[in-house]
């Protein structure tokens, strides 16, 4: 979507929500909740703050609340406590009588924002000249829906951080070579686990349009576009050696948005999910240092108090758009919907769904 559009779509939220008392936006909620039933559906992204979670009917990852959002064919209002790429994908997974709201258009993902369209559209035939007809694009959800739409038209899939692996397997049987958007280090973290060597992966620069590498083409396997996530990028070696020092008895587990030399250096790494499994499953008495965002890791820290729990980052990672989405934000939105003037519709153009559908189906069918 053009900033122009989005700034048209965008509506701010009114001064007077913000000299509310927590309890009386609190009990505002909950009464909207009850008076508008199964009519309304309220994801939440782990990554939420505990303010916003609490009201979630459902909350998960980003491949957890794909498929949520698919299944509900119930609610005629989807009030998405995420960022927009996932409010875009919910609404391209609903039906037409489903309308999705996110409750702060101010909560993009610097990530997603690393790959625009027009950049993509410019790499495509020069990345065919190199290597001809035998590439196939896979798109981390992280990503707008015209780069879904882009992947869908090409033959390829989106992929989550659950099903990264099972997905590049797939894409290998397909094509010789994928091109990976928009997260570098996903991309080269899950190629790597495959066995992929680290040489035949090249980097897309799309501020220079060149591939960094300095191999020949006929050796690349893995075409990586140069975006990253700022939250995870947050985690560096030099913190996994001052865990290993402090904390010796330390498991160290991080997200694969993390680079790889800091999922080198830790002793596990895996979706959102993934990282709440294990530590759910973890002995009582055991210790953790996690490199994720910081609400997920606080509310983990909380829900564990038998184990012993730190972020890997002494000074947290905070995901800042994430943290738009808050209680005054959330009444507003749902206030806006009762009084039949709802703002901040996400709502995708037909053509550009129908094509971004067919990657997020890819996707789905093996997921
Ligand atoms: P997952 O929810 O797929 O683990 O991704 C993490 C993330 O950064 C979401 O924006
Ligand atoms: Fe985007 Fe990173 Fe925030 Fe996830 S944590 S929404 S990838 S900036």
């Amino acid at each position: 979507m053009s900033i122009t559009s989005l700034l048209q779509q965008t509506s701010l939220l009114p001064e007077h929500y913000r000299g509310l008392s927590k309890n009386e936006m609190e009990s505002r909620i909950i009464a909207i909740k009850k008076r508008l039933g199964s009519k309304l559906f309220i994801p939440g992204h782990h990554y939420q703050k505990d303010e916003v979670i609490q009201f979630a009917d459902v909350t998960g990852d980003s491949l957890q609340l794909a498929q949520l959002s698919a299944a509900n064919k119930e609610a005629e209002h989807i009030v998405f406590c995420g960022v927009h790429f996932m409010a875009e994908t919910a609404d391209m997974l609903t039906t037409e009588q489903q309308h999705v709201y996110l409750p702060d258009m101010r909560a993009g993902c610097s990530m997603a924002d690393m790959a625009d369209i027009y950049q993509t559209e410019q790499a495509w035939p020069i990345l065919q000249q190199l290597f001809g007809d035998t590439i196939i694009p896979l798109t981390y959800v992280n990503s707008t829906a015209a780069i879904k739409a882009f992947t869908g038209r090409h033959g390829g899939a989106c992929v989550t951080s659950s099903n990264a692996k099972e997905m590049v397997k797939w894409a290998f049987t397909q094509k010789q070579r994928i091109f990976f958007l928009p997260d570098q280090h996903l991309g080269r973290n899950t190629a790597y686990d495959l066995g992929i060597p680290l040489e035949n992966m090249a980097v897309w620069n799309p501020q220079t349009n060149m591939l960094e590498t300095d191999q020949s083409p006929e050796n690349i396997q893995v075409i990586l576009w140069k975006g990253h996530c700022s939250v995870h990028e947050g985690f560096t070696v030099q913190h996994t050696e001052f865990v290993r020092k402090a904390h010796p008895n330390m498991h160290i587990i991080v997200h694969p948005e993390c680079s790889r030399e800091v999922v080198a250096a830790a002793d596990d790494a895996g979706s959102t999910k993934y990282i709440i499994d294990t530590i759910n499953k973890a002995p009582s008495g055991s210790a953790w240092a996690i490199g994720t965002e910081m609400n997920l890791v606080n509310r983990i820290i909380k829900q564990h108090p038998d184990k012993q729990i730190i972020s890997l980052n002494e000074n947290f990672c905070p995901c800042l758009t994430m943290n738009r989405i808050d209680l005054p934000h959330l009444l507003w939105s749902l206030e806006s919907i009762e009084q039949g003037q709802p703002h901040n519709r996400i709502q995708v153009d037909t053509h550009t769904a129908e094509e971004a559908r067919s990657s997020l189906e890819r996707m789905l069918l093996r997921a």
